[in-house]
C-alpha cells in the first residue's frame, strides 16, 4: 500500500481492510464536512451484517448541525445517494442515528483472498512494532522447587504474547527470569548437606530435590535453627563461597535440564535464559545508584526505601545480613535490560499475588528518575482451578506440570486408538492434540480469569477447546486433499454468495486487527476466541453441504468449487496461524 492510500498511517493497523475504510470514511467526509482522518478514527462495525459494513455514528455532529443525529443521518444518506458513489462503495443507508456504508463485495472479498493465498503463513503480520523492542519476562520457575502446574500460565500466555508482539513487528525478547539465587538456595543446600544431595546417578533428581524441599520446611517448623543456617548459606553463596558455590552449580543444572526438557514439550524458546543470579555481580551498581539519590534508609538494620507516601510498605533493598532480596535482583535486573535492549516495553508476565512487589519495583525505579519505567508492565492472570482445589508446594501437594502433559497425551493417545486406529503418526498428532488442549484452555479466557481445569472439558472435541481448533483445521485439510488440487489463484469470477461465505471472508478481514489488539491489551484470548468464531461459522458452512450437494465446497459447478477452495484454503491458513500464535500445533490428519 502506497502512503498516498494510507495518509493517516493506520494502514498498518488496519491491514488489508484499510482501502475500504479510507474508502468509507473519504465518501462521508465530504458530507459530514469533517476531515478524513477523524471520521476514519470514528468508524464502526455495525452489528448485523445487513447493516452495510461500515458505521459512522452521527452523535458527535448534533451541536454543529443544530439537529439531532437521527435527521443528520437521514439528510446526509440523503445527499450521498444523489450522486454516484465512489470506487469500492456501493450503498449508504440511515439507521437510526447512523450512517451504514456497504462496500464492494466481489472486489473485498478478491482483495483479501488474493493476500491471503499470496501471504500464506505471514497474513496478519503488521509493521505496528517495527523498530520497537519488547521484553517479555516469562515462566521463571524456581529452581529448588519442580516446575508445577503454576507455572504454566506465565509460560504460555508469555509465550504467546512474544509470539504475537512478533507478528505486530516488534522485536522480542524472551527472558527466563530463573528463579536461582536467593535464601531459597540455602535452604536446599542445608538439606542436602543434611540429608543427602542428589546422587550423579539419581534417576529422578527432581523428586529428591523437591523431597529434600519438603523436609526441610517440615523439620523447620519444629526446628527454626534450620532457617538461620540456610540464611547463612545463601549469605555465603553471595560471598563467593567455593562450597556454596559448588552447591548451587549442581542444584541449578538439576533445574535448567528438567526445564528445558519442559520447554522442548511445549516448543518453547528463550531468547535469554538469565536467571537471578545472573545479576550478583550487578546489585552493587543497582544499590550505590539508590544511595547516590538519597533513597536509601535504614531500619531495623536493614536498608529499605521508604514507599509510605504511595501507602506502600518499603522496598527492602538488603537484609540486616547485607545479602540481596527478590527485589533487589529485580531492581538490577531493570537497570541491565533497558541499558542492554532499549525497550519500548518490557512485560512481566507474573501471577498477580506478586503485584505489590512489582508497583514497589517501579516505583523505586519511577523514583530513580528513569523515565522508561513507564514502559514496564506487570502482566498479572488468574489461577488454575483444580477439583481438589489449591495447591502448597511446601507441604509436597503439587501438581507436576509433566505429570500433567503425559496424560493429556495418554488420553488422547487412547481416543485414537479408539476412533482412528489407522492414522499414520499417531504419537506426533496425539502429542500435538494433547499438549494443544492443556495450552489452549489456558488462553481461551480473558488472563485474569482463573482456569478451570477439568480433562472431559479440556479434550472435548465440540467444545470451545484446542481440539475443536485442530479438527476444524484437519478438516479442511480432508477437503482440499479430496479435492486433488491446491488453489494458488483465485478463479476469474469469484462465486461466494452464500451468507456464510461473505462472513468468512469478512472475518479473515480483522486477523491483523485482533493480532493488534492482542499486543496492545497483552491479551491472547482475543486471538483464542477469533479462532473459535472463525471455526464455528466455518463449521455451519461445512454443515450446509450435508443438507444441499450444491452448497458443498466439492461441488459440482468448476467455478463455484474453485471459489470455494480459495476461501477454505484461507481459512485454514488463518486457523493454523492463529494457533501456531498460541502455541498450538495444527496436524493435518486426525
Ligand atoms: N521466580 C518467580 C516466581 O516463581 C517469578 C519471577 C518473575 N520475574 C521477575 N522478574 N520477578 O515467583
Amino acid at each position: 500500500m502506497s502512503k498516498e492510500d494510507d495518509p493517516h498511517g493506520q494502514e498498518k493497523s488496519y491491514g488489508p481492510l484499510s482501502a475500504f475504510r479510507l474508502a468509507a470514511a473519504r465518501t462521508i467526509a465530504t458530507v459530514a464536512d469533517l476531515p478524513e482522518e477523524t471520521v476514519y478514527g470514528l468508524l464502526e462495525s455495525p452489528p448485523r451484517p445487513d447493516l452495510g459494513d461500515f458505521a459512522f455514528p452521527c452523535f458527535s455532529l448534533a451541536k454543529t448541525h443544530r439537529k439531532a443525529p437521527p435527521m443528520i443521518a437521514a439528510s446526509m444518506v440523503e445527499t450521498l445517494n444523489a450522486s454516484p458513489f465512489p470506487e469500492l462503495i456501493t450503498a449508504a443507508q440511515a439507521t437510526g442515528p447512523y450512517i451504514n456504508i456497504s462496500i464492494d463485495h466481489d472486489r473485498f472479498c478478491r482483495a483479501i483472498l488474493e493476500l491471503v493465498l499470496a501471504q500464506g503463513e505471514s497474513y496478519g503480520n503488521l509493521e505496528t512494532g517495527k523498530g520497537k523492542a519488547v521484553v517479555i519476562d516469562y515462566s521463571s520457575p524456581n529452581v529448588a522447587k519442580p516446575f508445577g502446574i503454576g507455572h504454566l500460565r506465565s509460560t504460555v500466555i508469555g509465550a504467546a504474547l512474544a509470539r504475537i508482539h512478533r507478528a505486530a513487528g516488534y522485536e522480542v525478547f524472551g527472558i527466563n527470569h530463573l528463579g536461582d539465587w536467593g535464601t531459597q538456595f540455602g535452604k536446599m543446600m542445608v538439606a542436602c548437606m543434611r540429608w543427602g544431595k542428589p546422587g550423579e546417578n539419581d534417576p529422578d533428581p527432581v523428586k529428591t530435590m523437591f523431597n529434600l524441599y519438603v523436609r526441610f520446611h517440615k523439620e523447620a517448623e519444629s526446628d527454626p535453627s534450620l532457617e538461620d543456617e540456610g540464611r547463612a548459606w545463601f549469605k555465603k553463596l553471595e560471598e563467593g563461597d567455593p562450597e556454596a558455590h559448588k552447591y548451587w552449580v549442581l542444584l541449578s543444572d538439576i533445574g535448567r535440564t528438567e526445564f528445558s526438557r519442559i520447554y522442548d514439550r511445549l516448543g518453547i524458546q528463550f531468547e535469554h535464559f538469565t536467571g537471578e543470579s545472573f545479576y550478583n555481580d550487578k546489585l552493587t551498581e543497582m544499590v550505590d545508584l539508590i544511595k547516590e539519590k538519597g533513597l536509601l534508609e535504614t531500619s531495623q538494620d536493614a536498608q529499605i526505601v521508604n514507599l509510605e507516601k504511595w501507602d506502600m510498605p518499603p522496598a527492602l533493598v538488603k537484609k540486616a545480613d547485607d545479602s540481596s532480596l527478590y527485589l533487589t535482583r529485580d531492581l538490577a535486573a531493570l537497570l541491565y535490560r533497558h541499558r542492554t535492549f532499549q525497550f519500548t516495553k518490557a512485560l512481566y508476565v507474573v501471577g498477580m499475588e506478586q503485584t505489590l512487589h512489582f508497583r514497589q519495583l517501579f516505583k523505586v525505579g519511577e523514583l530513580l528518575g528513569l523515565d522508561w519505567v513507564e514502559g514496564c508492565e506487570h502482566i498479572p492472570f488468574g489461577l488454575i482451578r483444580f477439583k481438589e482445589g489449591r495447591m502448597s508446594t511446601r507441604h509436597g501437594k503439587i501438581i507436576f506440570l509433566e505429570e500433567v502433559l503425559d496424560r493429556s497425551v495418554d488420553l488422547v493417545q487412547k481416543i485414537i486408538d479408539e476412533k482412528n486406529p489407522e492414522l499414520e503418526n499417531k504419537e506426533e498428532v496425539a502429542h500435538a492434540i494433547g499438549i494443544g488442549a492443556i495450552v489452549f484452555n489456558d488462553l481461551k479466557h480473558r488472563r485474569l480469569k482463573d482456569v478451570q481445569f477439568d480433562w472431559d472439558e479440556i479434550l472435548n472435541f465440540d467444545g470451545k477447546t484446542g481440539p475443536y481448533l485442530q479438527y476444524s483445521h484437519a478438516r479442511i485439510s480432508s477437503i482440499l486433499r479430496r479435492s486433488n488440487e491446491t488453489p494458488t489463484a483465485l478463479p476469474e469470477k469469484l462465486q461466494l454468495d452464500l451468507p456464510e461465505e461473505k462472513d468468512l471472508v469478512r472475518r479473515l478481514a480483522t486477523f491483523s486487527r485482533v493480532i493488534q489488539s492482542a499486543a496492545d491489551e497483552s491479551e491472547p484470548s482475543y486471538v483464542s476466541t477469533y479462532l473459535l468464531d472463525l471455526a464455528e461459522v466455518f463449521n455451519r458452512y461445512y454443515n450446509l453441504g450435508g443438507k444441499n450437494p450444491a452448497n458443498r465446497v466439492l461441488c459440482e459447478d468448476q467455478e463455484i468449487r474453485s471459489s470455494r477452495l480459495c476461501l477454505v484454503l484461507s481459512v485454514k491458513t488463518v486457523l493454523q496461524k492463529g494457533l501456531a500464535l498460541l502455541g498450538v500445533k495444527a496436524p493435518e490428519k486426525m
